[in-house]
Formats: C-alpha cells, structure tokens, sequence
C-alpha cells in the first residue's frame, strides 16, 4: 500500500493556521490573560537548558529553535545573557547544525553564571564579552567576531526601555544578514495597559517604554525587516509576539 506524502499539505495547513490564530484578537487576548496569571508565579523563570536558567517562555524556545535550524545562521548575537539557558540553548542548536558560534553581550556576567556556562560543553561556541550592548566599544568588539560573508542572526533580550531597544535595533539590525532573523524579547509589555504591566521582571517597564514601542519605531524607518506572520501567529503564550522581525533584504 502506497501512503500519500502529505509534508508540503502539512507544512502549508501549519503556516495558515499560524496566521489565521495571528488574526484572533480573542484568542489573544484570552491567552494574554494567562500569561499575566502566569507571571505572579515567575513563569518565565521556571525553566532550565541543560540544567542552566533559561528566562523564557517555552513558545519562545521553540520558535527560536524554528528560525535557527530554517536559517542555520553562521553568528548569532544575543545581547542578555543573565543565567546563560539562552546563549547554551543557541548554541547546543548550532553543535547539532555542525557550524555556527554564539556572542553572548551582558553589562554583568556574574562569575557564577560564567562558571556555569563555561563549563558545559556547548561554551566551545560561545563567546562572552561584558559591557553595555550600545557603548560604540562593544559594537565593534562584537563586529570584529563577525568574520566576512557570515550570515548573522541577532537576539535582543537586555534592557527593555524603548530608548534602549531602539538604539539596539539601530545598531544591530545592520548587522543581520538577508533571510536571518533579529528576536526581540519582552514584547507582550507592549501589549498590556500600565494596571496590567508584568511586574516580575529586573525592573519593570510600561507600555510605551518598552521593546513592542522600539520595535515599531525602527519598522517605520527601516524596509529591511517584516514581522514573520507564520512564526507571530502562533506566539500567543509567548513574552515575545511580534518580535520575530526577518530581514527580507541586504
Ligand atoms: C532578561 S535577562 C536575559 C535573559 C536571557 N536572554 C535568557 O533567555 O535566559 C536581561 C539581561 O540583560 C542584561 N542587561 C541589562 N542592561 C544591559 C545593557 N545595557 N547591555 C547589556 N546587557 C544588559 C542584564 O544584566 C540581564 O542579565
């Protein structure tokens, strides 16, 4: 008995249902609800990459492993590295990729989340370096580990002000490469009213300072980018909707 090869049906049934879900406002905000329930509990804290704190939702994980192993970028820079999931995460991606090296750029790599990622097997493609992500310094530190002709993938997950987040997307979004991905963090803050603002977070910022406002600034002075609607859609129980910005040109 033949069996139907049904992958491009099932791909294509995929890609729609992800962008008719990116349609409904009710099942989003239904499920913004949960994520700010969630949030009295550290949601996004819970969970562990090999053993070390990853600070995300689990939608994100998946839809970061989705643009990783669909792009296989050469360098990918994520400014916030903090307990170190994420920069191990990304980077046990690109060991099982068989290429690729991680920039992890945090203003205090504290010597006990060093220790812990420099001790797990996947550190041989990570490299960290300490400072504030926007100093003119650690721009060209970081561009100086970008060797010619790689294709570059950039993640932003530090300071969440809308001044910084704009001046992140500025700096690093030159850097991204045609069809890799630039990931904005913390988004959903754009999409809560102040009363409702997630308060479990470093420091806590309102809707208007924050990563959804830079990120719709910088979409309006750049053509390089567009919201991806298939990976968006789905990211309704995500801290990051919205934030999955491919770059379409060089
Ligand atoms: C949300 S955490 C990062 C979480 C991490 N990406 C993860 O998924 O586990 C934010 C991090 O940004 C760092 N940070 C804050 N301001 C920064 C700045 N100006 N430049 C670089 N890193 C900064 C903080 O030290 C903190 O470790």
């Amino acid at each position: 008995m033949t069996v139907k090869d049904d992958r491009q049906e099932f791909e294509r049934h995929r890609a729609s249902q992800s962008v008719e879900l990116g349609k409904d406002k009710a099942a989003f905000d239904r499920a913004l609800d949960t994520v700010l329930d969630l949030d009295r509990y550290d949601y996004a804290y819970l969970w562990t990459w090999m053993g070390v704190p990853i600070i995300q939702m689990p939608a994100d994980v998946m839809a970061t492993q989705e643009v990783i192993w669909t792009t296989k970028p050469d360098i990918i820079i994520e400014t916030g590295v903090a307990r170190g999931g994420s920069v191990l995460f990304m980077a046990s991606l690109l060991e099982i990729i068989g290429k690729g090296h991680v920039i992890g750029v945090d203003i205090d790599i504290r010597a006990h989340n060093r220790d812990s990622i420099e001790k797990n097997p996947m550190s041989k493609r990570i490299t960290l370096i300490e400072g504030s992500s926007i100093s003119d310094e650690m721009l060209a530190t970081v561009k100086s580990y970008i060797p010619n002709g790689a294709s570059v993938m950039v993640v932003l997950d530090s300071d969440h002000s809308r001044e910084h987040v704009l001046a992140e997307l500025r700096a690093y979004g030159p850097l991204v490469t045609k069809g890799c991905y630039m990931i904005v963090a913390d988004t959903v803050i754009g999409h809560v009213d102040e009363d409702r603002t997630p308060k479990k977070r470093s420091k806590i910022w309102f809707k208007g300072d924050e990563p959804l406002s830079a990120t719709m600034d910088y979409l309006a002075e750049t053509d390089r980018f567009e919201v991806d609607p298939v990976i968006n859609g789905k990211l309704v129980l995500s801290s990051s909707p919205g934030g999955y910005l491919q770059c379409i040109k060089d």
